[in-house]
């Protein structure tokens, strides 16, 4: 049998094995699901509260664990995805601490778990630790839930066993991680993406040799702030990334601000409902994550930015955004991946408003937490709207008003379950989501940031 091979068995016979921790809803098998309402909606206004930003939570933790010395993260999001990392970058030998509203982590040399790595739902703590723990002599298994191990992972092992890292096991999880004596490498990041380009950083920290990764399209750039923040010398300009000869970093204290892709839902809400005015303060802006509030803007809804200021490396701003009549739009390729994670909200917008929009260079999404594509079409079909994938475009053919009224699938998606209440708050009739539970992964405070917005869900 080849190692691949049986790793997958191991893991099948026995799912339990090491895994004694985890919350129920890990193995499917047993995972109770969870179905949300939402019922169309008088006005929305307040502030928002939105938890801090998942993917510089999952960085402050990692590069906390390789630094020397201690670090204190304020803000960090604490969401099933991100104690995912948690623990494993316990397994890996880090501590951390949960002081009140901060976060403790002491860095150490890495060394091999005690059973195998459980990554969750969380696509992010996969790539980035295996990239991360390629750096130490050490063997590592990674593996995840359903939808995790249905995820292509060799575009972040390929780059890494060029370095010299050695896997067992395919383009799926499980796979065993052999790291230690990694070398050099210069890597074209295409498509581009956030995750491989922050694996092969991570690894690059503890490799002898030149590291850089090019990117044709900027993908967010939150590794490269942080490691600069952590005293490690990095180039980035003209589209690539290069580590510098200081490679060693110092602990210190990480300020994270309001996640984006969370205030989205709040905002797009706000976008669409009549009479709403919504706020979100000291949210991330970063204009790598900020192509769904740009687009909305260009569609009619009303945007307004203020008090921008400097947060640990990071753009941090108040946002607000008022509704309007929105306008059909097209998204070119090269816009994607500032707003990759909000296409499930950026439909939805596109649903309400009155004509065809078009959306291209979605390949990706085929690759998320679900097949976003197919869900996003499946879902506004159900709800009334006319939508078509035509290879890697989606066209949607929206209206004023949308009829809602459907239970949608959301294929253990927590952007698609959330992204849907969102229409059923501005559709003639309510939208039910199954597979709720999943909005944990990432925004655990999501259903009472909207009540208390005015939002009916339940
Ligand atoms: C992330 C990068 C993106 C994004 C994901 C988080 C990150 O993935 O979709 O939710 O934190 O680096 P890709 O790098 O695959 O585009």
């Amino acid at each position: 049998m080849v190692e691949g091979a049986r790793l997958e068995s191991e893991y099948t016979a026995k799912p339990y094995r090491g895994f004694e921790s985890l919350p129920l809803r890990h193995f499917c098998l047993y995972q109770r699901r969870m179905e949300l309402r939402a019922t169309p909606s008088g006005p929305l206004a307040g502030i928002a509260a939105i938890p801090g930003d998942k993917s510089c939570s999952h960085r402050a933790l990692i590069l906390g664990a390789l630094a020397d010395g201690e670090t204190r993260i304020t803000g960090l999001l604490e969401s099933d995805d991100v104690m995912a990392t948690v623990r494993a970058v316990e397994a890996f030998g880090g501590r951390i601490e949960q002081t009140g509203e901060e976060w403790l982590v002491s860095g150490s040399e890495w060394r091999s778990p005690a059973g195998p790595i459980d990554c969750g739902n969380s696509g992010t703590t996969a790539r980035l630790l295996m990239g991360a723990a390629s750096g130490f002599k050490l063997t590592a298994a990674f593996t995840g839930d359903a939808s995790l191990a249905s995820r292509p992972m060799a575009r972040v092992t390929a780059p890494l066993a060029r370095m010299g890292a050695r896997f067992d096991g395919g383009d799926r999880l499980p796979i065993r991680l052999h790291g230690g004596d990694l070398g050099g490498i210069d890597w074209l990041n295409e498509p581009p993406s956030a995750q491989i380009k922050s694996a092969i950083l991570l690894a690059g920290l503890r490799s002898r040799g030149s590291v850089m990764v090019r990117e044709p399209e900027p993908s967010r750039d939150h590794t490269e702030i942080m490691l600069r923040e952590f005293g490690c010398e990095i180039e980035t300009a003209g589209g690539s990334a290069v580590l510098g000869a200081w490679r060693q970093l110092r602990g210190c204290h990480i300020r994270i601000g309001a996640d984006p892709s969370s205030a989205a839902f709040a905002l797009t809400a706000a976008a669409l409902v009549p009479g709403s005015s919504v706020e979100v303060q000291d949210v991330l802006v970063n204009p790598l994550r900020t192509g769904l509030f740009e687009a909305l803007e260009e569609m009619g809804a009303a945007v307004g930015l203020s008090g921008e200021r400097l947060q640990s490396g990071e753009i941090v701003a108040g946002l607000r955004v008022g509704p309007a009549p929105l306008r059909p739009i097209e998204i070119p390729a090269e816009r994607i991946s500032a707003m990759i994670d909000e296409i499930p909200l950026l439909a939805i917008a596109a649903a309400c408003a009155d004509g065809e929009s078009v959306i291209h260079g979605l390949a990706e999404l085929r690759h998320k937490e679900s097949d976003r594509l197919g869900a996003l079409v499946a879902g506004l079909i159900a709800c009334g709207v006319t939508a078509l994938v035509k290879g890697d475009r989606l066209h949607i053919f929206g209206r004023r008003k949308v009829r809602g009224r459907a239970t949608i699938a959301a294929q253990g998606d927590h952007r698609i379950a959330m992204a849907f209440l969102v229409l059923g708050l501005a559709a003639d009739e309510p939208v039910a989501v199954d597979s709720a539970e999943m909005i944990a992964t990432s925004f655990p405070g999501f259903v009472e940031t909207m009540r208390a917005l005015g939002a009916d869900i339940g």
